[in-house]
């Protein structure tokens, strides 16, 4: 039998019948396509809260089970077992690669790490201290020229070289990004690197590509930070419908090329509500400054008439606890011992995570820390500025932004332009 939701218009107490399609896992969602068309009416739905705009098989989260599968494979499994590279290859090609599909894939990214020269040039048009996210979403925007081929993208491999070119380049994007903000020598690229350690080293090498000297000689970046900074890539790869990846659908769907679409998923990830959170949660526990200070602070987060709001707290789809961050909570305790954790800041943390596990007003909004409140420390254990968390973001999401893209395009039942309607309260 086919399923389906009758709505009733009491105005005139006529009935119209919906279709009702089922996923393989989640909700189902009623078909209002032909809602406007059959009753004159819009549905009315501000910040999408009950709206399927697609259908997908990449990504799905379970909010209230806590759960997040790429490709159907948990990402507890993905984060312990697989590479960064792994994940880039799940996310696009739908399965995890074989040891030599992984190895082609990996000399690939080292090969296309680099940025055309005429890019690199724009630099310099850029004020010094400009952050970093806002070089990173002009930077995207202008690779567009320079790869305007990829605005007829036709065969498989069309797609994947324009996939495989934008995550390469993304680390060194950021990591020119930052160097310029600080009005240091760019570091190119080493092929000899992997694609975290690479990113790692632009960041941190001197003229010459020696990286820092401690009083104990010379120090080579460590397995540890390596694979720490690739399982927060891992973790930040994909998550299905949120707002940036919106946005990057959105722009597909006017025919925009692709690297636009990222670009524009740059801009949106850039806000505090959503990727810039992670810059902010430090900014936060700086701001707060001891562990005294904290429950001012909580009862400012829970004051109706203050705007302040606790930053790595809360989700719109986790509702019981957010995966992302209890791996990281595990890695955190991992490194502890292992590299500097900042002291304060961790206690300051903590203490803010035992009272907002427990106090009603968090509980009964069911708010839990999410992925920045910890990769903020993690980030600065490992000695990254705080104003490249955010772009650290955007290079592990830009594989599933890309990956997104590509489904939008490929899916023709869905080829239709964004384009939402609206309720005129207006004069
Ligand atoms: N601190 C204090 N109260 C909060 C917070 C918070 N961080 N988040 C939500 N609330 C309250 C909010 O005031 C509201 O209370 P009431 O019902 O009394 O009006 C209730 O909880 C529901 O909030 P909402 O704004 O309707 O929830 P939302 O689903 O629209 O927003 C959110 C989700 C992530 C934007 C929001 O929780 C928030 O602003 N959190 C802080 C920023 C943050 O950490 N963002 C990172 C998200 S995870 C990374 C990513 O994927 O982007």
């Amino acid at each position: 039998m086919k399923k389906s939701m009758t709505l009733t218009d009491n105005r005139t107490g006529k009935s119209y019948e919906f279709p009702i399609l089922e996923g393989t896992r989640g909700p189902g969602a009623v078909d209002m396509r032909s809602l406007y068309k059959e009753t004159g009416l819009f549905s009315y739905d501000p910040g999408f809260t009950s709206t399927a705009s697609c259908k997908s098989k990449i990504t799905f989260i379970d909010g209230e089970k806590g759960e997040l599968l790429y490709r159907g494979i948990p990402i507890e499994e993905l984060a312990s077992k697989h590479s960064y590279l792994e994940v880039c290859y799940l996310l696009l090609e739908g399965e995890l690669p074989t040891e030599r599909q992984a190895l082609e894939l990996d000399l690939e990214f080292r090969h296309r790490a680099f940025l055309p020269e005429g890019l690199v040039k724009l630099f310099d048009l850029v004020p010094d201290n400009a952050h970093p996210m806002s070089i990173m979403s002009s930077g995207v925007t202008a690779l567009s020229a320079f790869y305007y081929e990829h605005l007829k993208l036709e065969s498989d491999d069309d797609y994947r070289e324009m996939a495989h070119r934008i995550i390469a380049k993304m680390p060194t994007l950021a990591a020119f990004a930052y160097r310029h903000s600080i009005g240091a020598k760019l570091i190119y690229p080493d092929i000899d690197r992997s694609f975290s350690e690479n990113f790692l080293y632009m960041l941190r090498a001197y003229p010459g590509g020696k990286l820092h000297l401690d009083p104990g000689g010379h120090r080579e970046i460590r397995k540890i930070e390596i694979e720490a900074l690739d399982t927060i890539f891992t973790l930040h790869a994909d998550h299905e419908q949120n707002a940036s990846t919106a946005v990057v659908r959105s722009v597909a769907s006017t025919g925009a090329h692709p690297y636009v679409a990222i670009s524009s998923g740059i801009s949106a990830l850039w806000g505090r509500a959503h990727g810039g959170a992670n810059e902010s949660v430090i900014e936060q526990l700086k701001m707060i400054g001891s562990v005294e200070n904290v429950d001012k602070y909580i009862a400012r987060a829970k004051d109706p008439n203050d705007p302040f709001r606790l930053m790595g707290f809360g989700h719109r789809v986790y509702k019981n606890f957010d995966p992302r961050a209890r791996i990281l909570k595990q890695l955190q305790d991992q490194l502890r011992d292992e590299l500097d954790l900042d002291s304060e800041l961790m206690r300051i943390a903590q203490r803010i995570e035992e009272i907002a596990l427990h106090d009603d007003y968090f509980v009964q909004r069911k708010l839990y820390p999410n992925i920045d409140f910890y990769s903020g420390i993690i980030l600065t254990a490992l000695g990254l500025p705080r104003s490249m968390f955010t772009p650290i973001f955007v290079i592990g999401r830009t594989v599933g932004w890309v990956t997104q893209w590509i489904e939008f395009k490929k899916n023709t039942e869905e080829a239709k332009i964004a384009r939402p309607r609206q309720l005129y309260v207006g004069p």
